[in-house]
């Protein structure tokens, strides 16, 4: 049942934009057998034909179009039609009713959605006729899991992608993708922005660097607070900081991942991931010494942890009341030289050298009495 409008102007306008456009669709596609007349609700118009997208247009074109909703709000009824016709789908002829396949004549079936965002919702079902391969996708995403759960704000497809003017995706930039996920997760994106990913999308149009989607994937992005996803990063870190062919261009080591691995954290992690994934691990992962969305340089003056103090207040987030030199007990990702962790790199030299000789020497002596004392054997033998 309809509530009587509130909005009693809006709903005038409505009702004269309502009239005007059935003249006007009349004059352009001649379906209607005579003129609407003032003062007279919108008379039906007999459908001889399936519908084109001009007799649509003919209405939803106008600008101020709009309808009130049951929550309040005002539904924008406008379509821009030249924009249609240069989107991904006006340059394939989808009709309007392809998509809008419940609408086949003025006046429309009733309404059943009673807020904007049940419009997006709703309407979004869609796609899934054409885009059965993406639909699927989502279907386990963490997005539709927080609408089924009630939180109706999740993103669906027509918040990423506008449904009328939606261009091909190869139009796309990483900036763009970047932008289409700023619009609900704000704060997230200024953090980002700032970020050595970031700031090199965004300012320098760079897309080497990581964008959201990198990083959560497109369609089905999963609850990266999870266990899983956590045990994870390291790997997701590694596609791109192991590649030589990225990494060289920015004199970037990538060693970062087998360094790390080696290391007692991630020695720990690895195992976890290898034999049971779903394991909470409490050792640390890159993110907990880098950040996340605001990862920066290591050597930037102000948060670079190449800086002791900063990467002091990291490791205390675990190891409380350290002091300040315990991050020496760790080497980062180097590895260790004459140059750089000389003590270290010398003892592992020294027991490089230590091991082989004395076990050498041990193999050779145990073999060579072993020899001795089998011949001493034959030789009493013979004697005897
Ligand atoms: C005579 C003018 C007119 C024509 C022609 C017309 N519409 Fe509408 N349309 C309206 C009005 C008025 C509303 C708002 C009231 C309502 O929902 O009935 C509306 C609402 C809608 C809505 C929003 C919500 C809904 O489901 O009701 C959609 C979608 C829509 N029209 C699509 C179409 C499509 C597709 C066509 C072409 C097949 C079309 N319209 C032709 C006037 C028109
Ligand atoms: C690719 C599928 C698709 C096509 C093609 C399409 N629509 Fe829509 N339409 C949608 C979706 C999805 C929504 C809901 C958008 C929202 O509210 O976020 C919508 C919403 C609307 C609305 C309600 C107002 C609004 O913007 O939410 C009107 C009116 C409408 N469409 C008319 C048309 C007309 C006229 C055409 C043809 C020129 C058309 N649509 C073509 C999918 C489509
Ligand atoms: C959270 C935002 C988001 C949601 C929700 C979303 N998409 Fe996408 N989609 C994107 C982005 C971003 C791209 C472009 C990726 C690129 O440029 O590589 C894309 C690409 C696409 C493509 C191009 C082919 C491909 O798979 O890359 C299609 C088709 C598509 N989406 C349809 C859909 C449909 C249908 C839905 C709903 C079932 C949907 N999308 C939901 C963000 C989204
Ligand atoms: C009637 C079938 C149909 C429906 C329904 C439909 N689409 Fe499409 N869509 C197409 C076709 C055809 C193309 C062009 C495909 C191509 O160029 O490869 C396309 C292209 C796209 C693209 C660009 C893909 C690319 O590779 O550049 C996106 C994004 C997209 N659709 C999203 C949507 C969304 C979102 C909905 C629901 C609101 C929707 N589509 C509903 C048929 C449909
Ligand atoms: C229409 C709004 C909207 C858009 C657009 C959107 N999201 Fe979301 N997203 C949400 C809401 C609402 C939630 C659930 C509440 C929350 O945890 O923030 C969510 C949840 C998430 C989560 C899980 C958060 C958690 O703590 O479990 C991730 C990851 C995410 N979104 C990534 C993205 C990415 C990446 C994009 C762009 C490709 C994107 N979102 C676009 C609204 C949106
Ligand atoms: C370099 C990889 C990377 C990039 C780029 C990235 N994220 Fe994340 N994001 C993560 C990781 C890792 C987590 C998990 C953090 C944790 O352990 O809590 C996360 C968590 C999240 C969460 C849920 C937790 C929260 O803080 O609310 C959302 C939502 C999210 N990201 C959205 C985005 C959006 C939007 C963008 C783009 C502006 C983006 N992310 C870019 C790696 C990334
Ligand atoms: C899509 C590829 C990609 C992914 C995924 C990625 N990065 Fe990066 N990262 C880059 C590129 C390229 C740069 C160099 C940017 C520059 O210098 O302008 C960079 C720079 C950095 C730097 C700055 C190094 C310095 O001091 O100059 C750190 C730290 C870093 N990334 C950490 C991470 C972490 C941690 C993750 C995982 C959560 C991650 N990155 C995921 C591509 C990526
Ligand atoms: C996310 C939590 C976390 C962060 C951050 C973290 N660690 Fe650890 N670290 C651990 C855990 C857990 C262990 C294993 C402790 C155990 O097995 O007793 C460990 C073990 C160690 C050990 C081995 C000696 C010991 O106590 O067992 C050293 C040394 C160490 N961490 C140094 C560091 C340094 C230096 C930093 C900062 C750069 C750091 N850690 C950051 C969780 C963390
Ligand atoms: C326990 C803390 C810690 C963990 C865990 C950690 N890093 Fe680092 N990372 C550092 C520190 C400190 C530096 C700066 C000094 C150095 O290079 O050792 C650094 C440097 C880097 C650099 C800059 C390298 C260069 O050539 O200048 C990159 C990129 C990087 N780390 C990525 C990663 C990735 C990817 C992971 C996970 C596979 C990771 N880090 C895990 C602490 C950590």
């Amino acid at each position: 049942m309809r509530r009587p409008y509130p909005l009693f102007g809006a709903r005038w306008t409505g009702i004269l934009l309502m009239i005007l456009g059935l003249s006007v669709a009349a004059l352009a596609t001649a379906l209607l057998p005579q003129p609407a007349v003032a003062a007279q609700a919108p008379r039906p118009i007999a459908q001889t034909a399936a519908p084109n997208n001009e007799m649509c247009l003919a209405c939803h074109a106008q600008q101020a179009m709009q309808v009130p909703l049951d929550s309040g709000e005002t539904l924008s009824l406008y379509v821009n039609g030249e924009a249609f016709k240069t989107s991904a789908h006006g340059t394939k002829e989808i009709a309007c009713v392809a998509c809008h396949t419940d609408i086949t004549a003025f006046p429309h079936p009733e309404k059943t959605a009673k807020s904007a965002r049940q419009v997006t919702i709703q309407f979004s079902q869609t796609c899934s006729q054409c885009h059965s391969q993406e639909e699927k996708l989502t279907l386990e995403s963490i997005h539709q899991m927080d609408i089924d759960g009630g939180n109706l704000n999740a993103a669906v497809c027509a918040d990423c992608h506008n449904p009328h003017e939606t261009r091909p995706v190869a139009e796309m930039t990483k900036a763009d993708i970047a932008a289409t996920c700023a619009q609900c997760h704000n704060a997230i994106y200024e953090a980002y922005k700032t970020s050595v990913h970031g700031s090199a999308l965004i300012g320098e149009g760079n897309t080497d660097v990581a964008t959201c989607t990198d990083c959560h994937g497109l369609h089905n992005i999963k609850n990266p607070t999870s266990t899983l996803f956590r045990n994870e990063t390291p790997k997701l870190c590694a596609k791109c900081h192991t590649n030589a062919a990225i990494m060289d261009k920015y004199g970037l080591s990538t060693k970062v991942y087998s360094t790390y691995v080696a290391d007692f954290h991630g020695a720990t992690v690895t195992l976890f991931e290898n034999t049971d994934p779903d394991q909470p691990t409490n050792k640390a992962v890159c993110t907990d010494c880098h950040g996340i969305h605001n990862i920066s340089r290591v050597d930037d003056p102000s948060t670079g942890i190449a800086l002791k103090k900063n990467l002091l207040t990291k490791c205390q987030k675990c190891h409380p009341g350290l002091n300040e030199n315990f991050p020496d007990a760790w080497m980062g990702h180097y590895i260790a030289s004459p140059t750089k962790h000389p003590i270290v790199y010398y003892i592992n030299l020294f027991y490089q050298f230590l091991i082989p000789t004395v076990l050498g020497g041990m193999a050779i002596f145990v073999i060579s009495d072993f020899t001795r004392r089998l011949i001493d054997r034959r030789k009493g033998k013979s004697h005897a």
